[in-house]
């Protein structure tokens, strides 16, 4: 059996001395017999507990059946309080179930037959930056048109849930029935609507919401006590999510009346089937196992995630429950968390998902600062009054400068009384607070203006905030030449505002929040796999925005996020299902990575927020790069990927264990009669290699399936990465017909030292062309 993971025994002492489990004879009435006393210790947390499958298939069991046998577990069905024990019980995507348990009653279930593992379940975070800009729906007319826009595809939204009211999903565009695999249903019970008061406090009936496009699926739960029994959402998110995706057109929209356009997300066609599985910012693991195994039978096609942390995969509900969905064809698409640009702090890194950063579009929110010495910088807010607002040489002060606190330069509340700001601009740091309360807090202590500077880990990323006083958002760059002024006597400044620009350069540009690879647990696969925007995207939201001084029915708002960036490829994923019903998820995949570009609109190599020089990003920042929708439906080649190749990627993993194989895919033979392949060796569209210790060649093996040109000859074309020798055979494949496989092999050899500046990856790309066809891979060696 494994031995103990030190990263899983920090986690959960209490399993140190879990040795082994029994092999289970299925549910018998015994059971209830053995199960130990109650431990009366009061302190509860949930834990997802793992059961080895009853012997034969779990389908022999009803569900009833089953239910019994995982309640037969449980010390005794409520706890002391009165509230239920059960939070969910699973069918399809794990065996097992989530319980409220002491820690002293989780660790006596490690004695009992068929028992596998059992851990607290975590709180994912949702993965928004409050920052504000916009998108500019890319030129893909054609994928459109041939798409019907997604119609007939449905789309699963996991969030904090929806405005069920918001125009974004009003059935506008008549969509026809619910394709027949639709197995959910949205049949809410009547006498529930009165107690679903929407944010206007107005009664809501999930009823009305529930059209041909729309499926609301709550999480039925055996608690009454327990989250979620609303599908309203509570923070936005989710709405803005979904409104990305899949939002009807909604014309003449703004916000302050910037950004006016129609509104639409990328497949307005589709259904959206919303499930409920966050709130108050956070995602319970137990709650995402739960809405995905629902998704799964309801018969969705895409599933899209905008939380996560990082997380070992046994221990992912997301990553988990993804693998499952994999195996019924459905991709799961999830953002990579906005950790960035620290290294490694990447979620949703398994190779079977589409893990998505976020990239900067064309479009600013202008507002430009002058300074009393004449220099001039460009910004963003996104509340612009009227040029009657513009401020205009005003005393601007640094309070850094004044008592170096860090109340102050955050201009938290409270921290402004001994400075006199009154008729001031105010120069406050982003962190901690939201830039629109701090820039209340400025306005109540008498200030008349605000400066949001970054520091220099959010280099050039700005957002289009809403402030309660005229306020702009700057750059690091910015930053150090207005502190460096601001020490000077008298400092002044004016801000006036220019309203929404287009065809701002350079962009697209990766987020300096998007996270980055390499994954410190996928064994060596390239993430992010894309970036698409995210950041200042305009969507769908339920509050009044920002100051309230937007009204309810405009009811749209900037947000920016990798939480954004991944609904628009869930979006254009749905298209492409649309078009190649018969792909498989690791296709669409494909599709979506080859044709990805790594160059911004000025054919630069797309550029990295984070490097406050305009440096070019690397693959662990943008992955194959960044999407483009109209290219992935005709992408020529693909690297298609079956269960057994991830069976054997994952077996092939370091510190797989049989345990941990089970509770990833819920198949009991674990990896005794499966083959074990490197990660390297794993049919992925990019490449990532690992030199180890004084390696200095490897081969690895890939295999191309033709779904463009039935006869057709691919030429390979390299770029070496510098200091390494790229070597494919052979250098051309021919195909005669449609679907044909051909395999050929990458030799990667070092022949140098690193390039300087780059000291610890070296990065190529291999490109098969024909014709008008490019199908990309980035190269990426590391040490
Ligand atoms: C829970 O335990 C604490 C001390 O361990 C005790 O003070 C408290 O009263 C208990 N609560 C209940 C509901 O039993
Ligand atoms: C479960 O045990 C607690 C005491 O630990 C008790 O208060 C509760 O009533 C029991 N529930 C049932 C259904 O027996
Ligand atoms: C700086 O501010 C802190 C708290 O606001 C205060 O305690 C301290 O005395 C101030 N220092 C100076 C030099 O003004
Ligand atoms: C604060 O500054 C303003 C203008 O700079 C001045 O008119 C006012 O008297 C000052 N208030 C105090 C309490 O010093
Ligand atoms: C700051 O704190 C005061 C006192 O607690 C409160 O009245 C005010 O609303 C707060 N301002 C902001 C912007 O939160
Ligand atoms: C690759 O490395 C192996 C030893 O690790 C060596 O035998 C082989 O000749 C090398 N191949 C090339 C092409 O350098």
């Amino acid at each position: 059996m494994d031995s103990p993971n030190p990263a899983l025994v920090l986690l959960t002492p209490l399993f140190l001395l879990l040795l082994a489990y029994p092999l289970f004879n299925g549910p018998d009435s015994a059971r209830a017999q053995q199960l130990l006393p109650i431990v009366k210790t009061n302190f509860t947390q949930v834990f997802i507990v793992h059961l080895q499958s009853p012997r034969g298939s779990p389908g022999l069991l009803t569900s009833e059946e089953l239910n019994d046998w995982y309640f037969s577990y449980l010390p005794n069905t409520t706890l002391d309080s009165g509230e239920p024990r059960m939070i969910h019980t699973y069918d399809y995507v794990i065996t097992g179930f989530a319980a409220r348990l002491t820690d002293e009653e989780a660790a006596s279930l490690e004695s009992t037959d068929g028992f596998v593992f059992a851990y607290p379940e975590k709180n994912q975070p949702l993965h928004t930056t409050y920052t504000p800009e916009f998108l500019g729906l890319n030129q893909f007319n054609g994928l459109w048109e041939h798409s019907s826009q997604g119609e007939g595809v449905i789309v699963a939204v996991l969030d904090t849930g929806i405005l069920p009211n918001h125009p974004s999903f009003a059935d506008t565009l008549k969509l026809p029935q619910p394709p027949l695999k639709w197995r959910g249903r949205c049949d809410l019970p009547a006498e529930s609507c009165p107690q679903w008061a929407d944010h206007d406090h107005k009664n809501f009936c999930p009823h009305d919401f529930c059209s041909q496009k729309n499926f609301l699926q709550l999480l039925l739960l055996s608690s009454a006590a327990v989250l979620l029994r609303t599908p309203i959402d509570d923070t936005g998110h989710g709405t803005h999510v979904a409104g990305i995706a899949v939002g009807s057109p909604v014309y003449n929209v703004h916000l302050n009346g910037l950004a006016r356009g129609t509104a639409a997300g990328m497949a307005p066609s589709a259904h959206l089937a919303v499930y409920r599985v966050c709130q108050n910012n956070e995602c319970p693991d137990s709650f995402s196992l739960k809405g995905i195994e629902k998704a799964i039978l309801d018969g969705v096609d895409i599933i899209q995630i905008s939380n996560g942390a990082p997380n070992e995969f046994h221990l992912s509900g997301n990553i988990k429950g993804s693998f499952r969905a994999l195996q019924k064809g459905i991709l799961t698409i999830c953002s990579a968390q906005n950790q960035g640009p620290i290294p490694s702090l990447i979620s949703n890194d398994a190779p079977w998902i589409l893990t998505v950063g976020a990239a900067s579009t064309g479009r600013r929110n202008t507002v430009v600062l002058k300074l009393g010495n004449g220099m001039m910088f460009n910004g963003e807010s996104s509340n612009q009054p009227d040029p009657s607002d513009n401020i205009i040489d005003l005393p601007l002060i640094n309070p850094v400068g004044v008592n170096k606190t860090h109340e102050k330069t955050f201009c938290l509340n409270g921290s402004m009384t001994d400075l006199n700001i009154t008729g001031k601009i105010v120069i406050c740091r982003k962190e901690f607070t939201e830039p629109h309360e701090k820039s209340k807090v400025v306005k109540e202590a008498g200030g008349v203006g605000i400066i949001i500077v970054n520091q220099k880990w959010s280099g050039d990323t700005l957002s289009s905030y809403s402030f309660a006083i005229p306020g702009i958002h700057v750059t690091h760059k910015d930053t150090l030449k207005i502190r460096d002024y601001t020490a000077k006597t008298n400092p002044t400044a004016s801000i006036t505002f220019k309203g929404t620009e287009f065809g701002i350069r350079p962009s697209p540009s990766i987020a300096a929040f998007s996270s980055r690879g390499p994954s410190s647990i996928n064994g060596g696969i390239l993430k992010p796999d894309v970036i698409a925007p995210g950041v200042n995207i305009l969507s769908a939201w339920p509050f009044d925005a920002g100051d309230g001084s937007a009204k309810s029915d405009d009811a749209f708002h900037f947000e920016s996020g990798t939480s954004m960036a991944a609904p628009h490829v869930s979006g254009i994923a749905a298209l492409l299902k649309k078009v190649h019903p018969d792909w498989t998820p690791a296709m669409i995949k494909s599709a979506l990575m080859t044709t990805a570009y790594t160059e911004d609109r000025d054919k630069n190599r797309i550029t990295d927020d984070a490097s406050n020089r305009r440096a070019p990003a690397n693959a662990f920042a943008i992955g194959a790069g960044h999407v483009n929708p109209s290219a992935a439906e005709d992408p020529g080649l693909v690297y298609d990927t079956s269960i057994e190749d991830y069976m054997s990627y994952l077996c092939g993993l370091n510190g797989m264990s049989p345990r941990k194989f089970i509770m990833i895919t819920s198949d009991p033979s674990a990896c005794s009669n499966k083959k074990k392949m490197a990660a390297e060796e794993l049919n992925y569209p990019s490449i990532q290699v690992s030199m180890g210790w004084g390696g200095k060649n490897k081969t690895v093996p890939r295999t191309v399936t033709n779904v463009g040109k039935a006869n057709s000859i691919y030429m390979v074309t390299v770029v070496e990465p510098n200091g390494v020798k790229v070597d494919v055979n052979p250098k051309t494949l021919e195909f005669d017909s449609i679907g044909e496989e051909k395999k050929f092999t990458v030799e990667i050899s070092l022949t140098g030292s690193p390039p300087a500046g780059q000291r610890e990856a070296w990065e190529g790309r291999l490109v098969w062309v024909s014709g008008k066809y490019q199908v990309a891979s980035p190269i990426v060696v590391i040490e």
